[in-house]
């Protein structure tokens, strides 16, 4: 059990976060930041002094302790607008940005564009690490995943080991969970990882799925192999177009605290994550999700699977996406210094 974990970003993703780690007891205490709602000087003084005084944070984190005493679990939560809810927390998990929303007419943006916005938010989420509590373990949720990740290396420049991005356990989780469905069995007997970055680009590995051990290509025939896995590419956009009020939040949540719960119970999982590789897959200076072992000390190791040709191909192409975001992050962040 950790003494502190930190959750940054009030909205759906945080809220599920914050709920789960006070039930799961993986932490005595939880810090909860969202600066919202915004005082906007605009307004006049009584709305501004309405808004001074509410916070999303604050009002789920008395919502979730008033509950407490039914789940039996002892937790302290503490949230703030700023970041000083973070002190001394051990591991934090930031979901801090916006998410991809449908539009009227139903199309809606690509991870990508949400880089600017989610920039100048990712910059503050960096010095409220920095000032209350630099030697956390830190894994980023918000998009553009990999760049965002990117991101919060140049500014915190943190050992490897303990920056990473959660989107590798979420793209496996739908992938698992279609080919559970389309063999009908368990998805407790389908182990299946994807990699690369989290976006359209992303590669489902085929040649390592197995279900109880067994090749995938046993169970599902190769064209229903080739749907699911573009359905799994498109999985993020298809739960947007559904729920029209913005993205994913359960899985992408869980996805998360699998992470942190190998973390924090020192497990030694394996699970695909965004780590910073130097020559691994002959990708070099880029966050980008790879399969690693999860243990106390965060990313424990970067591990180099076997490939068949077309899927390290396919990785490369993803990764040379990744690093089109990450420098264009890198420029805009440089611009606004
Ligand atoms: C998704 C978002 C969270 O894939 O990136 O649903």
């Amino acid at each position: 059990m950790l003494n502190k974990i930190g959750i940054i970003g009030g909205g759906y993703i945080g809220g599920v976060l914050v709920q789960e780690c006070a039930s799961r007891g993986i932490a005595r205490n939880i810090g909860f930041v969202d600066p919202a709602p915004f005082v906007n000087p605009d307004d006049p003084p009584e709305r501004q002094a309405v808004q001074a005084k509410q916070s999303i944070a604050g009002g789920k984190a008395l919502d979730i302790t008033e509950g407490l005493p039914i789940i039996g679990a002892d937790v302290n939560l503490v949230a703030s607008k700023d970041y000083s809810a973070l002190e001394g927390a051990e591991l934090v998990i930031s979901s801090a940005g916006v998410p991809r929303k449908a539009r009227p007419d139903g199309s809606f943006p690509s991870r990508e564009e949400l880089l600017t916005t989610n920039l100048k938010i990712t910059k503050m989420v960096a010095a409220g690490i920095k000032q209350y509590c630099p030697d956390a373990i830190v894994i980023n949720i918000a998009n553009p995943l990999d760049a965002i990740v990117y991101t919060l290396n140049a500014v915190l420049d943190p050992p490897k080991n303990k920056l990473m991005g959660m989107a590798g356990a979420l793209d496996s989780t739908r992938y698992r969970s279609f080919v559970a469905e389309a063999a009908n069995v368990s998805v407790k007997d389908v182990s299946a990882m994807v990699l690369g970055g989290h976006g359209p680009s992303m590669v489902p590995v085929r040649s390592s799925c197995r279900i109880a051990g067994i090749p995938v290509s046993k169970f599902i025939d190769d064209d229903t192999l080739l749907a699911l896995e573009t359905r799994t590419r498109k999985a993020g956009g298809e739960v947007v177009g559904l729920l029209g009020i913005g993205s994913a939040f359960v899985s992408p949540a869980w996805a998360a605290l699998e992470m942190a719960e190998a973390i924090i119970f020192d497990k030694r999982k394996i699970i695909a994550a965004s780590a910073y590789l130097t020559g691994q897959y002959g990708i070099e200076g880029l966050f980008v999700g790879v399969p690693v072992i999860l243990g106390k000390n965060g990313i424990e190791e970067i591990l180099e699977i076997d490939l068949t040709e077309d899927e390290l191909a396919a990785l490369q192409k993803s990764a040379a996406g990744v690093r089109k975001t990450s420098d264009e992050a890198g420029e805009l962040l440089a611009k606004m210094d």
